[in-house]
């Protein structure tokens, strides 16, 4: 008799910026649960992150978010197959407390621990909701630290087609969003405020890198934005800031939507995708989708709960991690500037 395939649970814990998060996965697809700890509201006051403040708040409240994800999900220690955790690339103090708390726990039940990426969790949340997609297929991801046009070759297998030469899409948002007064985080509020305003008041430049044509840069368009709002000021000419959140949104809307579309034609992929916090973006999703549509793509976004950190999409690049085999030891560390792809 053929024996029945068994469930695998894994465990997911993520806190490698300001959300203290935890879930229970089945078979790389299913959450059972995704409980996040957002500490947005303690950083807000000092205008972004920051870090000590991230360390010791995981520290308080990492067992209370892995107790709810245990109960939601109806499990216990016993049923879960492995603990995942990321442990890079992030804010060393709060990667640690993740991967000191998954450490325990899986030396403690007897499981096997598996340490995550960041960035192939926030690529992994596609898989949540298309239960279809596979790889190949092109992802850009944009989030506060990284943009990165990456190919999935398989599962667990990337390749960075091209990158930001300077600031991330999210820090873009952040800073913009500071300068006009909107405080952080800059990507919701920009988004919100730029629905009032119009795309083209403000012609802000588009950046190409000339030598790299899959690379981009948004260091010069936050520099145009300064620079305006200064002149504006000197000139005593009044901003209209939703036309300013409008202008720069459309400006980082055109470039990775435009550099994403020319890679997939040239790499003659059809499948795109988009993940990280800024593909929560009301203007981005809508043009990405355009955009595919238009040369016969199927484009891929994850809900918005699975663009911004959590511990689900852990769970699932977990998932296919652990079905390979890749086991990690006790020594397992917290690596800051850990690359895709590196292990
Ligand atoms: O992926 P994420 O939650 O954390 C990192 O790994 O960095 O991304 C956070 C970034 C922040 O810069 C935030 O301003 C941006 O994502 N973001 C957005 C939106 N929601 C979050 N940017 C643009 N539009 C949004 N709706
Ligand atoms: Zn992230």
């Amino acid at each position: 008799m053929e024996q029945e395939k068994k469930d695998v649970l894994i465990l997911a814990i993520e806190t490698s910026c300001d959300e203290t998060a935890a879930a229970v996965v089945k078979n790389g697809r299913d959450i059972l649960s995704n409980i996040i700890y957002t500490q947005i509201k303690l950083h807000t006051v000092f205008g972004g992150v920051v870090p000590e403040i991230a360390s010791r708040k995981h520290i308080e409240k990492i067992n209370p978010v892995i107790e709810a994800a245990l109960e939601e999900a109806g499990v216990t220690l016993d049923d879960i197959d492995a603990v995942a955790v990321t442990y890079g690339p992030g804010l060393v103090g709060a990667l640690l407390t993740g991967v000191a708390e998954a450490k325990a726990i899986a030396f403690g039940a007897g499981k096997p621990l598996v340490g995550v990426h960041h960035i192939e969790g926030h690529i992994s949340a596609n898989y949540i909701e298309h239960k279809e997609l596979e790889p190949p297929f092109l992802c850009m991801v944009a989030s506060g630290g990284h943009s990165h046009l990456v190919m999935v070759k398989d599962y667990g297998e990337y390749e960075i087609i091209g990158r930001t030469r300077d600031d991330a899409a999210g820090e873009a948002f952040d800073k913009v969003a500071r300068a006009i007064g909107l405080g952080y985080p800059g990507g919701p509020k920009i988004d919100k405020l730029a629905r009032e305003g119009n795309p083209k008041a403000i012609t802000f430049p588009r950046a190409k890198i000339s030598d790299s044509p899959d690379d981009f840069s948004f260091s010069g368009l936050k520099s145009a934005v300064l620079n305006y709002l200064n002149h504006c000021e000197m000139k005593n000419i009044p901003v209209n800031r939703a036309d300013v959140a409008a202008s720069f949104q459309q400006a980082v809307t055109d470039v990775l939507t435009e550099h994403t579309v020319a890679a997939a034609k040239r790499l003659g992929i059809n499948r795109v995708a988009i993940a990280g916090g800024v593909a929560s973006n009301s203007s981005l999703r809508g043009q990405m989708k355009e955009a595919c549509e238009k040369n016969g793509m199927t484009f891929y976004y994850p809900s918005p709960v699975y663009c911004t950190d959590n511990a689900a999409m852990i769970g699932v690049a977990g998932y296919y991690e652990y079905i390979k085999g890749v086991r990690d030891g006790w020594d397992l560390n917290a690596v800051p500037n850990l690359k895709i792809g590196e292990r």
